[in-house]
């Protein structure tokens, strides 16, 4: 297990791993059987049944290594709080109707406390954030290289491209990517993800090199989160090799969090009705 920094204010109740992998530009996965050996070793069959019904070999392994290190870090929780040593297999992350993954499984429910827990991957590399908590936890990676082409257009107003072009030019690039991160973060820990836009979370404020950001609920967010409207949701942002690390909380998310056991996900009356069955395309 790499334990990874998080940038911004104390994290001492959180844990945030990283899982390098490589790259592999051809999409050509890992060896299969290592792949296999992981997945036998450390999903339980839920998780198993899912990551079997994943088609493309890129995404299984993406997919198992957000899970690997959501994981470790929910055991690392559990062992520094609890003294509990729990086997990989004996937490399982679940998504939710909107994505975002929750605990469960034995290790957590003989803990008897909710832990929250995030998944971000960009190519090659993996980083999970987990914390004793209720609160939703929100965490983005995006690699400094990353081509985007004009994703500004579509993930910033102009007002947001304003306050970038107001900062040091020689890093505008990456305070660019910093923002977006920002933006993928909240929306992570709201639980929610961006609902199809960027642009449903907007920038109330930020400093110079974006280190934090403060956003808003807009849009078609804020529509559907009317009890977050107005409410400042801050991310903390870093770069550490070459890689933007964003994460935020969210206390009081909109559904609420709770431990849960092995065969209990949540309560589907704690769910809002409308879930999408996928993430939205960008309109
Ligand atoms: C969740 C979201 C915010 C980020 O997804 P992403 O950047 O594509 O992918 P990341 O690797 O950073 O994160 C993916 C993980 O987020 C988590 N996630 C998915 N939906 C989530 C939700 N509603 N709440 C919290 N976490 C969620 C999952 O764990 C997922 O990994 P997994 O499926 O392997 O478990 C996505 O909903 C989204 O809106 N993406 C932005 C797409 C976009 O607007 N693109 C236009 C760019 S201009």
């Amino acid at each position: 297990m790499c334990e990874m920094p998080l940038p911004g204010r104390a994290t001492a109740d959180l844990t945030c791993v990283r899982l390098e992998f490589g790259e592999d530009p051809q999409g050509v996965a890992e060896p299969p059987q290592a792949l296999q050996d992981l997945a036998d070793a450390s999903l339980e069959p839920e998780e198993r049944a899912a990551w079997d019904a994943l088609r493309s070999a890129p995404r299984r392994r993406e997919w198992l290594m957000g899970r690997l290190a959501a994981k470790d870090a929910v055991r690392h929780r559990l062992e520094a709080t609890r003294g509990l040593a729990a086997a990989r297999d004996a937490i399982a992350i679940r998504p939710d109707a909107w994505g975002r993954p929750r605990v469960a499984g034995p290790a957590v429910a003989t803990a008897g406390t909710p832990i929250s827990v995030s998944i971000a991957h960009t190519r090659g590399v993996a980083a999970a954030v987990a914390g004793e908590t209720s609160d939703g936890l929100g965490l983005d990676i995006e690699r400094t290289d990353r081509r985007r082409g004009d994703y500004e257009r579509a993930a910033f107003s102009d007002e947001e491209r304003r306050r970038l072009d107001a900062g040091p030019a020689d890093r505008r690039v990456e305070r660019a990517l910093r923002l977006f991160c920002a933006k993928e973060a909240v929306a992570k820990a709201i639980g929610r993800g961006l609902l199809g836009s960027p642009l449903n979370l907007s920038v109330v404020d930020c400093d110079a090199e974006v280190t934090r950001a403060d956003l808003e609920v807009a849009g078609s967010l804020a529509r559907a989160l009317p009890g977050l409207r107005g409410r400042r949701l801050t991310a903390w942002i870093g770069t550490s090799d070459r890689i933007v690390v964003a994460w935020a909380r969210c206390e009081a998310p909109p559904v609420p969090w709770r431990a849960v056991g092995a065969d209990d996900v949540g309560d589907p009356q704690e769910r809002e009705p409308a879930a999408p069955s996928a993430t939205p395309a960008l309109t």
